[in-house]
C-alpha cells in the first residue's frame, strides 16, 4: 500500500492515507487528545499551514481556522504535511468549579466561574480537561446574564472526566476550559416561530438555556419541550422546569420514559415518535435536538421529512469517546 509521510511535533511518521491522520497517530502510539471521532466534539485540533479539507474546518471558529486549526479526526494525511499539538493558551482558560450538586438518577449540577474573559450563547457547549488532560465536551445550561456557568452532567459508571467532575470534593478546584463552541442556540428574529425541542437525559441542558433565552428575547411563538428518558430518575429538575411552564404561556413540556412507571403520568415509548406524533406537521417550525447521537440523528431526518428547513434543525448529539 502506498504511504504518505507527514511530520508530527517534529517526527516523520509513514501514514496510510485511507485513515484520518487522529487514527494514524494513534495507531503509532502518539498522545492526542480526543473523544468523539465524528466532528462533535472538537478535542482533536491540531494545526497546520497546509491545506486541509473544509469538513475539517467546519466546525470551528473562524478565529481558529485562521490560526491554522483543523479537526484531525475528519481529516486524511497529505505527504508533505507538516503539523504541531494545539497551544492549550489558545485553546483552554482557568475556571473554578464553585459547586458540584447531586441532582437525580446519575446526574449532577456543576457550577463553574471562568477566570477569565468567557463569552457564549445559551446552548452551546464548552470544552473541560480532565485529570490526565483528556478533554470532554459539555452544553451550557445557563444563560450569558446568571452569574455562574451551568452544566448538567451524566455521571457514567467508567467515564474519566465525568466521574472526575462529578465528585462534590472537587468544589473550589481549578479547572480549565475551552471557550464556547458550537451552532446549537437560539438567535433572535422571528419571535412567532413555533419551536420544538428534544433532549434526553442531560441533553436538557442546553435545551433550557435554548428556552431561556428564547423567553428573554421576547419569543411568543408556541414553545414546546419533549424531554425523554429510559426510566423516570432520568427526568430531573421536573419542578424547575414546571415553574417555568408555570410563568411562561407559550411554553408547553410533555415527558416520555421508556420504562412504564406507576408514579408519573409520563407517556412511554422513545421521546421522538412521542413528540413526532403530537407535532406531524413541522413546516416553519424551528427544531433543536441533544444528546444521545442516534436519537439526534435519527429525529434530524424526520423532521426534515415532517417538512422542517435543514437551516431551522439544529442539534448536539452527546457523543461518547470512541475507541473504535
Ligand atoms: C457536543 C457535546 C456536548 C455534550 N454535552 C454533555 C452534557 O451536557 N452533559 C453530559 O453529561 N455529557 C455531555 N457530553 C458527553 C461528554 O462529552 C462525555 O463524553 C461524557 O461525560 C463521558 O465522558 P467520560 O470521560 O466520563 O467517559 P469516557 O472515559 O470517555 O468513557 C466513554 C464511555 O465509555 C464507558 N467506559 C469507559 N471505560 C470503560 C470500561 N473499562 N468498561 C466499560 N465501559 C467503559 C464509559 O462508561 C462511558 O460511557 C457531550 C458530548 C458532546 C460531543
Ligand atoms: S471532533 Fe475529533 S475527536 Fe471529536
Amino acid at each position: 500500500m502506498n504511504q504518505v509521510t507527514i511530520t508530527y511535533e517534529g517526527d516523520e511518521i509513514s501514514c496510510d492515507p485511507d485513515k484520518t491522520i487522529l487514527d494514524n497517530l494513534l495507531d503509532q502510539q502518539k498522545s492526542v487528545t480526543h473523544s468523539c471521532k465524528k466532528g462533535s466534539c472538537l478535542t482533536c485540533v491540531m494545526k497546520t499551514s497546509h491545506e486541509v479539507d473544509p469538513k475539517s474546518t467546519a466546525p470551528l471558529k473562524p478565529t481558529m481556522v485562521e490560526q491554522g486549526y483543523f479537526l484531525s479526526c475528519q481529516q486524511k494525511p497529505q505527504s508533505g504535511m507538516v503539523l504541531s499539538a494545539p497551544e492549550s493558551n489558545d485553546l483552554f482558560i482557568k475556571a473554578q468549579i464553585k459547586s458540584v450538586e447531586y441532582l437525580m438518577g446519575h446526574v449532577f449540577r456543576v457550577y463553574l466561574r471562568p477566570l477569565e474573559d468567557f463569552n457564549y450563547r445559551a446552548g452551546q457547549f464548552l470544552n473541560i480537561k480532565g485529570p490526565e488532560g483528556e478533554v470532554r465536551s459539555y452544553s451550557i445550561a445557563s444563560i450569558p446574564a446568571d452569574d455562574l456557568i451551568e452544566l448538567h452532567v451524566t455521571e457514567h459508571k467508567h467515564g474519566i472526566v465525568s466521574r472526575w467532575l462529578c465528585n462534590v470534593e472537587r468544589t473550589g478546584a481549578e479547572i480549565e476550559i475551552s471557550g464556547a463552541n458550537g451552532d446549537c442556540f437560539y438567535m433572535p428574529g422571528k419571535p412567532e416561530q413555533a419551536m420544538l425541542l428534544i433532549g434526553t437525559s442531560t441533553g436538557l441542558a442546553p435545551l433550557l438555556g435554548i428556552i431561556r433565552d428564547a423567553i428573554d428575547n421576547g419569543h411568543h411563538g408556541k414553545i414546546v419541550l419533549y424531554h425523554g428518558a429510559v426510566r423516570d430518575s432520568g427526568l430531573y429538575m421536573r419542578r424547575t422546569l414546571s415553574k417555568l411552564a408555570e410563568e411562561t404561556a407559550n411554553l408547553t413540556i410533555c415527558y416520555g420514559t421508556l420504562e412504564h412507571s406507576d408514579d408519573n403520568d409520563n407517556a412511554v415509548g422513545n421521546i421522538q415518535d412521542i413528540a413526532l406524533s403530537k407535532n406531524p406537521n413541522l413546516k416553519d417550525w424551528r427544531v433543536f435536538l441533544c444528546g444521545d447521537p442516534e436519537m439526534v440523528k435519527k429525529t434530524k431526518t424526520k423532521a426534515y421529512l415532517a417538512d422542517a428547513a435543514l437551516s431551522d434543525i439544529l442539534a448536539d448529539p452527546f457523543e461518547l469517546r470512541t475507541t473504535l
